[in-house]
């Protein structure tokens, strides 16, 4: 046996036993008479004891011990004469009778501490050293946790986790996929499932009625904090379901996680008393909030709304008053920064540099502060009276010592870059509070989304999507069609999409016409999704689904803005495993089997 007990386990009722245990060496003390070993492993830390007068071969054995050498120890647990308070075992030690080397170590390139010493990059290089931190340790185990609580529940409700293919056909629309050539059939191509979409579909055809799987996706997309190539979903549908059915199931879920892991039950009205968009209209749900309303009100469909400061439109008191900008512009609107009057030069030219980045694109920030005083001090002082200065501020409802905050512009563009504004000044005022949670669905997405590059419309969410039924008959009127509302809806977390999903469309007739507005003749639509029109045609059920974003939920229930830091192996902003060193270059044989020509 190669221990009794872990190192996170003993306690002063052991004392007086005699225990073996194995682990990495953290940290030795030597001082003189006594020499002190914390031994770690995945469930804590425990001191061992060595002393020079009772057992001098054994530690002279132990001083010699580096960093991170795995050992197994036997002894005796004895009381502490000095108690560490800070760690569960530090009432007790070990009094080493044996000690056996499992294995050398070399000295790790960071120190595996809660604060590592090590970069990004070197960490990441050896991310098997990296999870040996607690921090990372924590994370994965968090991680586990949440796993068994979604597959514990969904399957309380009567899903069934089924397999889906990893290697399947490419299709179209959405990111880029990752494609995998094939062997036995040169000259053709797998892709890797950007999500299951097609074959959760197929599984309500075929009776399974409900279906989850937490399962790997791929898209070959630019990176981002809360992006990475592979990512994992809990991916659901549903048969015989209105929308409300999957948004009061998968709101069940969200609460179910909300309250074993962080103890918040969204059940309870009072959860809500932090955040701002919150009222008795709700009652104990999730507030709803339609993607016109959070593009007007924040200028993003996935708002931030633990705080308040939304979008205020001033066209009708600024126009008219000599401003050119103002006046030409398709939209003015502003945020109101509370109490912050105050606002050096510095802090504004800060603000104005901000929004002209790239990034943000704006040509340029009004400002109006309404000092304590009652006065007005603004940008614009030379086409605004104090009047009318104060009319404006009435618009904002700001009080004396606000700041008010104005872009204009073409009216979505300029909602956009007053959102990004609006962010970063709720992060200068500390109003982004990791620990205040602000869940919302956001409804009635567009259904198709215009894209100016190839002068086509594409599916916002995905062509299986079905419109409301109401604006059905819009898609008979091409002029219309930016204004087509889906059956689609995001469930967003502190201005994070963590999920979301639609009412699918089960009719043919409909789904043919979909892809036609989409584009695609009779051929190509047959030729891609072929198998998904014959299967509807084999007796549909009404279906519907979402799925979550597993690694963004893990992340925000763990407090970071990295999903990085919950995922054992990621890859870097490069899409690189810096560890393993992939991607990298295959052999000529391997290239020559595949039939694969690299150009020069
Ligand atoms: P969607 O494309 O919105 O929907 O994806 C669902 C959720 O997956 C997460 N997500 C990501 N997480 C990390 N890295 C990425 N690159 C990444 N891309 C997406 C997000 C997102 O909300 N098949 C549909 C769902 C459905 O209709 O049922 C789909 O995949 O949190």
């Amino acid at each position: 046996m190669y221990r009794t007990n872990t190192c996170g386990e003993l306690r002063l009722a052991y004392v007086g036993q005699t225990v073996t245990l194995a682990g990495w060496v953290q940290r030795s003390r030597d001082l003189g008479g006594m020499t002190f070993i914390d031994l770690r492993d995945r469930y804590g830390i425990t001191q061992l004891a060595f002393n020079m007068e009772t057992n001098a071969p054994l530690c002279e054995q132990a001083r010699k011990l580096g960093r991170e050498y795995v050992i197994q120890v036997t002894g005796k647990v004895i009381e502490r004469s000095s108690k560490n308070t800070k760690i569960p075992t530090g009432e007790i030690e070990i009094e080493v009778s044996e000690l056996n080397i499992l294995n050398e170590a070399q000295t790790p390139p960071f120190t595996i501490e809660d604060q590592s010493d090590g970069g990004d990059d070197l960490r990441m290089r050896y991310r098997y050293l990296d999870i040996r931190r607690n921090p990372v340790r924590r994370n994965l185990e968090l991680r586990h946790r949440m796993a068994m609580l979604v597959r514990n529940y969904l399957s309380a409700e009567q899903f069934l986790e089924i397999e889906t293919p990893m290697l399947i056909k490419s299709t179209p629309e959405g990111a880029r996929d990752f494609v995998v050539p094939s062997r036995m059939n040169p000259g053709e191509f797998y892709a890797l499932p950007q999500s299951p979409q097609q074959y959760k579909q197929l599984l309500m055809v075929a009776g399974m009625d409900r279906y989850f799987q937490i399962v790997r996706c791929f898209r070959d997309e630019d990176l981002r904090a809360d992006r990475q190539p592979e990512f994992t979903q809990i991916d659901c549908e549903m048969s015989f379901v209105e929308q409300e059915d999957v948004l009061q199931m998968f709101e069940g879920l969200v609460k179910h996680l909300f309250k074993e892991v962080k103890g918040i039950d969204f059940n309870d009205a009072s959860a809500y008393s932090k955040f701002k968009i919150h009222n008795s209209q709700f009652g104990n749900q999730f507030p709803r909030m339609t993607w016109h309303d959070a593009m007007r009100l924040y200028g993003s469909d996935k708002p931030d709304v633990r705080f308040g400061m939304q979008f205020v439109e001033v066209n009708d008191v600024v126009k008219g008053h000599g401003f050119g900008l103002f006046d030409s512009a398709e939209l003015v609107v502003g945020i109101n920064a509370e109490g912050c009057a105050e606002y050096t030069r510095k802090q504004l030219d800060a603000l104005t540099d901000f929004v002209k980045r790239p990034q943000v694109g704006a040509g340029g920030m009004v400002y109006i502060k309404y000092n304590a005083d009652g006065t007005f001090k603004s940008s614009v002082d030379k086409f605004y009276t104090p009047e009318v200065l104060k009319t404006i501020a009435d618009k904002f409802n700001a009080k004396p010592g606000d700041l008010m905050l104005l872009l204009c512009g073409p009216a979505m563009k300029t909602r956009v870059q007053l959102c990004a504004l609006r962010l970063e000044v709720a992060s200068q005022l500390g109003l982004r509070n990791p620990d205040v949670y602000a869940p919302l669905w956001v409804v009635d997405f567009p259904l198709l989304e215009w894209d100016d590059e190839t002068q086509r419309y594409y599916a916002m969410h995905h062509p299986f999507t079905a419109p409301k039924s109401e604006d059905e008959p819009l898609l008979d009127d091409q002029s219309r069609w930016g204004d087509i509302r889906a059956n689609a809806y995001d469930m967003v977390i502190n201005g994070v999409e963590v999920g979301g999903g639609s009412i699918r469309i089960h009719d043919r007739i409909l789904q043919n016409k979909m892809f036609h507005t989409l584009g695609f003749t009779d051929e190509s639509a047959a030729a891609q999704f072929g198998f998904l029109m014959d299967a509807f045609t084999y007796g549909a059920p009404p279906h519907a689904g979402l799925a979550f974003g597993f690694d963004r939920l893990c992340s925000l229930f763990g407090g970071a803005d990295s999903i990085r830091d919950f995922i054992a192996f990621p890859k870097n902003n490069s899409g690189r495993d810096v560890m393993s060193g992939s991607p990298a270059p295959i052999a000529q044989e391997q290239l020559d089997e595949l039939q694969i020509c690299l150009k020069k």
